[in-house]
């Protein structure tokens, strides 16, 4: 590939590192945790790639890595984020596209969901009595959804629903 390409992510309990991992490698790109991330080193590339964890809705290192790409002099930025939801709830996974970018942004800015998982083991503290509150209450919702009902098993423990495949469209987006 011609373009010089950046990968940078912001990782808790390790999905989306290894997502940036399999990208970086699929395509050749530098890799960066953003926690090393800053202007100078994140310039002389064509293309930045940054990838976050869903966290409450929001993206998490999405507001950072957008400062970080405006002073790096890149001129493309393609964003993905990692999370629990399935990839297949598109209507979920579009709102919190809608929530996090501009649409200004979201019609600049390719943007990818890749599903993922949720490991506990490697949670802070924070997280996990957050995940609990939230656990707490989807019990106590009358009138779930499927979805919901769906969610409400899965979400009390770890799991891993993470796949290669899922960055498929991310590559052919880097490669276009
Ligand atoms: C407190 C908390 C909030 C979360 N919020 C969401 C969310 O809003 N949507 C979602 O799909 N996943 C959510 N997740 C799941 C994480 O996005 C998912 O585990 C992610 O892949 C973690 O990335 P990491 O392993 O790189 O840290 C949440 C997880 C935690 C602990």
């Amino acid at each position: 590939m011609d373009k010089k390409i950046l990968t940078v992510y912001k990782s808790v309990t390790g999905f989306t590192r290894e997502y940036a991992e399999m990208i970086a490698r699929e395509v050749g790109s530098a890799l960066m945790d953003i926690k090393e991330a800053n202007a100078k080193n994140m310039s002389g590339f064509d293309v930045i790639v940054f990838g976050g964890r869903m966290h409450a809705g929001r993206v998490d290192g999405l507001k950072r890595a957008k400062e970080l790409y405006g002073q790096s002099g890149s001129s493309q930025l393609i964003v993905f984020a990692t999370g629990a939801t399935p990839n297949e709830a598109r209507d979920i996974v579009e709102e919190m596209w809608r929530n996090n970018l501009t649409p200004k942004e979201l019609s600049h800015i390719p943007h990818f969901y890749l599903q993922s998982g949720l490991r506990y083991e490697k949670m802070p503290l924070a997280d996990r009595f957050m995940m609990k509150v939230f656990c707490a209450m989807m019990k106590r919702k009358k009138d779930k959804t499927e979805y919901e009902s769906q969610c409400e098993r899965v979400i009390g423990s770890s799991c891993d629903i993470s796949s290669r495949e899922y960055i498929l469209p991310l590559l052919a987006c880097l490669k276009d």
